[in-house]
C-alpha cells in the first residue's frame, strides 16, 4: 500500500495570499519569510512561486540559503540569524546574502575577517521580544562600526521585531513601534519591523521593508481569526484515507491509554495519518475532520500512523478520503484543538507526508 498522507500545496492561493500582502502594505517592498521549509511547504515550490513577485526572501538558517542558490535562485536574501563564525561569515559574502547582525561577536568576527566581496548588513535592535538583538545604548555604536566597516556594502539596515502582535488589543506593539521609530528616525537606513500580524493590524509599522510569514500561507496570524477572515487563502490542505472501519459496541474503549469509551454501539474509521506525519498528539477527543466534506470526531489517542475517528451509522467506507485540515477545516481551529498554534502545525508535517504541488505555473 503507498502511504496515504497527502499535503497538497496550491500555489495559487500562495500567489493569491502575496497579493493580498502587496494590498494591505503597497508602499512597501516585501521580504517574504521562507524559513523552515517554507512554514513546512517547501521552500523549493514556496520560493518558485515567489520568484517574480517578492523583493527578498528571508531564512533562518544558512542551509536554507545555500538551497535556494544551489536552486538557481538569485534574489536578494536576508538570513535572519547572521553568521556565528569565520566560516558562515565567508559562505554569505560568497553567496550574497543579507546578514542581520544582533550580537557583538558578530562585529568582532566582522572585523578580524576583512571580506573581498562586501555583505549587507541589517542591524537587529531589541526592542521588547528579548530574543535577538542590541539594546538601545549599544546600538549607535554598532551601527556607526558596520558604516565604517569596509566588508558591509552600504547603509545598514535596521529591523526588530514584534513580541505580542498577534494581540491587537495588547499596548505592546505601539510601544515596540514608539521605541523602534525613537532610536532609528535618525538613521538613513531601510527599516523592518512587521511581521504578518503588524502587516494587518498595525499599517504604521510597514516602513521600507514588511516579513510575511504565515500570512503567505494562508493563516491568520492574529488570535480569534481564521485566514479567511483576513482575505486569505489556505496554501496547505492535508488530507489522508480511511484504512480501516471497526465496529464498536458501547463501552468499548479505543486506542492507547483508553481515552476515549463509546457511549452506545458505532462505527469508527481508522485513517491513516498520526504524530509521524505530523497531526497533533495533543489533538482532544472532538477534534473535527473531514470526510466527505461532513465533520467527524477524533476519538482516542493519536497513534504515531492512525488516528480514529466516530462515525456513527455514516456510510463510509475503506480508501475514502480525508482532511485534516484545509479549505474547508482551518488548521487555526486544529491547533486550538491540540493547544498549539497553527504555525506549528504547518511546519511539522513530516517528511514521508507526500507533498503535491497544485497550480505551479504562475
Ligand atoms: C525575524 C522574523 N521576521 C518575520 C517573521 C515572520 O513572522 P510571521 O510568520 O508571523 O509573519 C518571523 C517569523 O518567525 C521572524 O522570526
Amino acid at each position: 500500500m503507498t502511504y496515504a498522507a497527502t499535503a497538497t500545496i496550491d500555489l495559487s492561493a500562495l500567489r493569491l495570499n502575496f497579493a493580498q500582502v502587496q494590498k494591505t502594505a503597497p508602499a512597501s517592498k516585501i521580504m517574504a519569510v521562507i524559513k523552515a521549509n517554507g512554514y513546512g511547504h517547501g521552500i523549493i515550490p514556496v520560493a518558485s512561486a515567489l520568484r517574480n513577485l517578492a523583493n527578498a526572501f528571508a531564512v533562518a538558517q544558512l542551509e536554507e540559503a545555500i538551497k535556494l542558490r544551489e536552486a538557481g535562485f538569485s534574489q536578494r536574501i536576508i538570513l535572519l540569524q547572521g553568521f556565528t563564525d569565520k566560516q558562515e561569515l565567508l559562505m554569505l559574502s560568497e553567496l550574497e546574502v543579507d546578514a542581520v547582525i544582533h550580537q557583538p561577536e558578530q562585529i568582532q568576527i566582522l572585523l578580524t575577517n576583512p571580506l573581498q566581496k562586501p555583505i549587507y548588513a541589517w542591524l537587529k535592535l531589541e526592542t521588547g521580544m528579548h530574543r535577538l538583538g542590541f539594546r538601545s545604548h549599544q546600538m549607535m555604536g554598532i551601527y556607526q562600526q558596520l558604516a565604517n566597516c569596509k566588508s558591509i556594502t552600504g547603509s545598514p539596515g535596521c529591523l526588530s521585531h514584534f513580541s505580542n502582535a498577534d494581540n491587537p488589543s495588547d499596548p505592546k506593539t505601539l510601544a515596540q513601534l514608539k521605541y523602534f521609530q525613537e532610536k532609528t528616525h535618525t538613521l538613513n537606513s531601510a527599516k523592518s519591523i512587521a511581521n504578518s500580524a503588524g502587516i494587518i493590524a498595525w499599517p504604521q509599522s510597514h516602513f521600507d521593508w514588511i516579513r510575511p510569514g504565515i500570512m503567505l500561507y494562508g493563516v491568520s496570524p492574529l488570535q480569534d481569526k481564521y485566514g479567511k477572515d483576513l482575505g486569505l487563502q489556505p496554501v496547505m490542505t492535508l488530507s489522508t484515507q480511511v484504512i480501516a472501519i471497526q465496529n464498536i459496541r458501547q463501552g468499548e474503549k479505543i486506542g492507547y491509554g483508553e481515552t476515549w469509551e463509546a457511549a452506545k454501539d458505532t462505527k469508527i474509521a481508522i485513517l491513516g495519518i498520526g504524530y509521524g506525519d505530523g497531526y497533533p498528539r495533543s489533538a482532544q477527543n472532538g477534534t473535527p475532520v473531514l470526510i466527505n466534506g461532513k465533520p467527524f470526531p477524533l476519538v482516542g489517542c493519536v497513534s504515531m500512523d492512525s488516528i480514529s475517528v466516530d462515525i456513527g451509522e455514516e456510510n463510509i467506507t475503506v480508501g475514502e478520503s480525508a482532511i485534516l485540515w484545509g479549505d474547508d477545516l482551518p488548521v487555526e481551529k486544529i491547533a486550538a484543538c491540540a493547544a498549539t498554534i497553527p504555525y506549528e502545525l504547518v511546519c511539522r508535517v513530516s517528511e514521508r507526508v507526500y507533498k503535491k504541488i497544485k497550480n505551479d505555473h504562475g
